[in-house]
């Protein structure tokens, strides 16, 4: 037999990252159905949205010349803009000195578990970067349950059993990640859970990675506070442009150290995995995001602007689920909800649909809504939970995007904008509906096909 020559080789490491996902097979479910012309409600894609500001875009076209390498904690004008905003807007201590930019938040969280030592204890659900990213680092993950009978809510008991559990089994939990406003829930942590942690924390030396990208977009039921201001010395805060400013793509990030010695040498260790992968951050986007963090009071109502759409487009979705019976958290921030469908577990085990991978699959196969398992956040599958993020539809390009916008500006009135500018929300809404009601009267279309089981 010929020898079959392959020159790549996978390490450990690499092989741990290359585990297909259930979010995989959804995408690619959704692109043949796009690639064949047929039409999919895209609950799926996290993604902001909005036009890019014009003040900023303006400055990312006026530094297009700024072509030189730049220092790996990003300029220092651009680390004192951050500060100030980070102190005045939210509460934060920062000083410039601590401050690092970076490609995007989540390159910072993967050189922050790569420099940090202990097992990473992640809440369930979490976001569904923060495992993989843990195992290429190789580093072993610990959940903290949560269940939806709470809403989902962590409690501080549920942590620190969790943390003496992996001390029993020797471990070394030495790092807590938390991210409010949250992806997948919606929800922010409470004020009393956030000065208890803080508490516990501090006894037990825990480093804190809190990821703080959705702190802008807050829905105004409750105001963002940051684990940073209860527990400064252990706490290393993670935001950038991507969501409160429609820029993921831009890949700008932000990580801000403790004000202290450890924090200097956290930031040590960082600066050096940013100078040995990816240099420094895009010199223009640097020089852009003066103005996006600079006080101007232009790009500070867009912001806020844009806030209130996704809180207006999210809370839509969550009461029209609320009304269907559905049992789904309050939303408090971002632009995602996470309902969970066990209260119809009967009848969609008679078709077939045991696990939230297979439901996610069936809805799109059925009633062409594409959401994703709840298991890829943690979530365990029988609980049939699902992320839908309220952020995509109806603003699938930036005709649309600009459309909401100028009926906005036009004076269009919140529920007008939701009947005549949301046609896809609606409709998604309206596939929902019949889900439900199929499901109630048990007239669900037939067993899904093979593929259901195979998620
Ligand atoms: C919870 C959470 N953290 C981090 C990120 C990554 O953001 P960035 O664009 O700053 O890398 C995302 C993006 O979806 C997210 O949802």
């Amino acid at each position: 037999m010929a020898h079959r020559y392959f020159p790549f080789r996978f390490s450990p490491m690499g092989l741990r990252g290359l585990e297909p996902s259930a979010t995989l097979v959804i995408n690619e479910r959704v692109n043949d159905m796009w690639r064949q012309g047929q039409w999919v409600y895209h609950l799926g894609f996290g993604e902001s949205r909005f036009p890019v500001h014009p003040k900023i875009a303006q400055a990312l076209r006026e530094n297009a010349y700024q072509h030189q390498y730049l220092p790996s904690l990003g300029v220092r004008e651009l680390r004192e803009k951050i500060a100030e905003f980070y102190e005045e807007r939210l509460n934060i201590p920062a000083m410039p000195e601590h401050i690092i930019v970076g490609p995007g938040s989540k390159a910072l969280i993967y050189a922050l578990l790569l420099a940090l030592d202990g097992e990473l204890m992640l809440p369930t659900p979490s976001w569904v970067s923060y495992q993989p990213q843990a195992h290429l680092v190789g580093k072993r993950v610990n959940w903290i349950p949560a269940s939806p009978e709470d809403g989902w809510e962590l409690m501080l008991s549920a942590m620190t059993e969790a943390v003496d559990q992996a001390r029993t089994a020797w471990g070394n939990p030495g790092i807590v990640l938390l991210n409010s406003p949250n992806n997948p829930t919606g929800r922010m942590l409470p004020l009393s859970f956030l000065e208890s942690f803080a508490q516990y924390a501090r006894e037990q030396g825990l480093a804190v990675i809190s990821d703080e990208i959705y702190g802008l977009v807050e829905h105004g039921s409750k105001k963002h506070r940051s684990i940073a201001r209860y527990y400064p010395e252990g706490t290393v805060v993670l935001g950038g442009l991507s969501k409160h400013l429609s820029l993921g793509g831009w890949r700008l990030g932000v990580a801000i150290f403790p004000p202290n010695r450890a924090g200097a040498e956290v930031l040590r260790a960082v600066r050096t995995i940013a100078s040995e992968t990816w240099s420094a951050t895009t010199a223009p986007v640097q020089f852009a995001a003066l103005i996006a963090y600079g006080m101007d009071s232009d790009v500070w109502d867009y912001i806020r602007l844009c806030t209130r759409l996704h809180a207006l487009r999210t809370h839509y979705l969550w009461r029209n689920l609320v009304e269907m019976g559905v049992r789904v958290p309050e939303p408090e921030g971002a632009f995602y909800l996470f309902p969970d469908f066990a209260r119809w577990r009967e009848p969609l085990a008679r078709i077939g649909v045991i696990t939230d991978a297979q439901l996610a699959m069936f809805l799109l196969d059925r009633y062409q809504l594409a959401t994703l398992p709840g298991s890829v956040f943690g979530a365990p599958p029988q609980a049939l939970a699902l992320r839908l993020s309220s952020s995509y539809l109806d603003m699938e390009d930036e005709k649309h995007a600009q459309a909401i916008l100028d009926a906005v500006m036009k004076g269009v009135d919140d529920e007008t904008l939701m009947r005549e500018f949301h046609p896809h929300t609606n409709g998604a809404i309206a596939q929902f509906r019949k889900f439900i009601a199929d499901l109630e009267l048990d007239h669900s279309p037939a067993p899904a096909r093979e593929p259901v089981a195979t998620l």
